[in-house]
């Protein structure tokens, strides 16, 4: 939780935080940029390590109180989340500019995996399992791991921390919480709500941090021994300086990074279903969920007609103030405007640019038709089709994290497959067909984690395994019962009971077989 030091400042809520600030942050409604939503204190690399000890030493206490009391604190938490939807909902809103429909779908996702995980502090399975010695028992338990430090991105400010946060906390850990700065009063306002259920003090510290101090502070802290876990949402490149640092200390990282994610449309599949699906995964979120649709791969049959029906659909599409219904609001902040502008640099003459009525930042001259609002208060751009993408353009290759839809012709399935996983991420994927063979030919051979069939590339329910392959992750997976293994361990016990010591391997009596029978 962060204490609100004077109107509107938010600090993190590491004891002592005042002694490591370093700087202060203003995190800014980007539909409406004279909005301040927060002044965030900004904390030096201290923080984070000062925030690991206190987690180390909250942590002994609650891994001895039992599962089923912590799922009650789990179920309180979704019953509050719950109860004070209609304003964490308006505040992701007003913070990162998701529409109206999407936060209140975000603030559902964390009510959804507290249910899941309240229902976990009752199972919380280990196994009994048989010994090769008689009166001797096997046992398998699954432990906390001890301290986690989470950092995670703001394009989805609640409901993606809340995957982390849920299953850490139930599983007996601390958690150290280091959220964008640009969601830094949202973070604060569900930091505030896990107190609220009843979550005991030093189990969940916020800190406010900026990339750097971030990094060189996870370092110090996985130093010091007072990590054990590290989550991470955010950029491939950031990823794989996480994924390098937690090698060194011998350990994995539960990595959620980019994605590319493709959607092929094969010839016989419902058009009219496929343009829907395409508009949501790729514009929804303004194109900024790691989920969001990077190139359609259309069979050449249908291609000129998916276009005209995708770009139809693209150009007809409500843009504009995000409290109101539009399937596109704002970018999340300055800086994601600032990259996608370097993206728009790289459309090419061979392009056809398509979607709306121009390119780059909504204005007066360079207006968006039935744009809903005034353009000139945020961060608006007009949604980008580009058709005739190819394999070897930068855009096909790249995640473009904003509102660009590249797409791209193929001949057969293979082909339309290989392309699919070229640019070697591999989170999600999505086919339309109304052909089951295709369906499930593509899902083997998909290299991403988490396959779509009629259903677009973002979405996912939140008790399914989420998460990535190559490019996209390190394998670890988010969500349901799998998420469970990031945050605990396997411990094995052997009980003897025999009253002697019987070796493994050496003392097991097998019956010999006649090994020379036959019939
Ligand atoms: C993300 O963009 O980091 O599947 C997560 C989806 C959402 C989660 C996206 N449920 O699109």
């Amino acid at each position: 939780m962060t204490a609100t030091t004077a109107p509107g400042i938010l600090r993190s809520s590491v004891p002592g935080a005042a002694a490591h600030a370093v700087g202060t942050v203003d995190s800014v409604n980007p539909a409406e940029l004279g909005d301040v939503v927060a002044r965030v204190e900004l904390a030096g690399p201290g923080a984070l390590v000062e925030a690991a000890r206190t987690a180390n030493t909250a942590q002994r206490a609650w891994a001895a109180v039992p599962p089923p009391v912590r799922g009650r604190v789990v179920a309180a938490i979704g019953r509050l989340v719950e109860a004070n939807a209609g304003p964490l909902a308006a505040l992701v809103t007003r913070e990162v500019g998701k529409p109206a429909a999407e936060a209140r779908g975000e603030v559902q996702e964390i009510v959804d995996t507290c249910d899941f995980f309240l229902g976990e502090g009752r199972r919380l399975y280990g196994q009994t399992v048989p010994s090769e010695m008689p009166d001797k028992q096997l046992f398998t338990f699954r432990v906390p791991v001890g301290t986690a430090m989470v950092i995670t991105a703001g394009n989805f400010p609640v409901a993606v921390p809340s995957w982390y946060l849920v299953p850490a906390l139930l599983a007996g850990n601390a958690v150290v919480w280091k959220p964008a700065e640009y969601a830094a009063a949202c973070a604060d306002a569900l930091a505030r709500i896990f107190v609220a259920g009843g979550l005991p003090e030093g189990l969940l510290t916020v800190v406010h941090a900026d990339g750097a101090a971030t990094s060189a502070g996870l370092a110090a802290a996985l130093e010091a021994g007072l990590v054990d876990k590290v989550g991470f949402t955010g950029s491939t490149d950031v990823g794989r300086s996480i994924g390098a640092l937690c090698g060194r200390h011998l350990q994995t990282p539960c990595l959620e990074l980019g994605g590319k994610n493709p959607m092929v449309v094969t010839a016989d599949a419902d058009l009219d279903l496929a343009v829907e699906g395409a508009l949501f995964g790729g514009f929804g979120t303004a194109g900024q969920r790691c989920t969001s649709l990077g190139t359609v791969l259309v069979q050449h049959a249908v291609h000129e007609e998916f276009v005209r029906r995708f770009d139809a659909a693209v150009r007809r599409a409500p843009v504009g103030d995000p409290r109101a219904d539009v399937v596109m609001g704002p970018l999340l902040a300055p800086r994601f405007a600032e990259r996608f502008e370097e993206y728009l640099g790289w459309i090419a003459p061979h392009h056809r640019v398509l979607g709306s009525t121009a390119t780059g930042r909504i204005t007066a001259e360079h207006a968006r038709e039935g744009f809903v609002g005034d353009p000139a208060t945020g961060l608006y751009y007009h949604p980008v089709i580009l058709d005739g993408v190819r394999p070897d353009d930068e855009v096909f290759r790249t995640e473009t994290f904003g509102p660009l839809v590249g797409v791209t012709g193929y001949g057969t399935l293979e082909e339309a497959i290989d392309l699919a996983n070229a640019p070697g991420y591999g989170l999600s994927s999505s086919i339309y067909t109304t052909d089951p063979r295709a369906a499930f030919r593509f899902r083997s051979g998909i290299g991403a984690g988490m396959v779509s069939v009629n259903n677009s590339t973002s979405g996912a329910e939140a008790h399914l395994p989420f998460g990535g392959n190559g490019k996209s992750g390190n394998g670890s997976r988010q969500s349901g019962v799998w998420v469970l293994d990031q945050f605990t361990r396997w411990q094995s016990m052997n009980w003897d009971f025999s009253g002697k010591l019987q070796k493994a391997q050496m003392d097991v009596e097998i019956p010999s077989p006649d090994a020379g029978f036959r019939l």
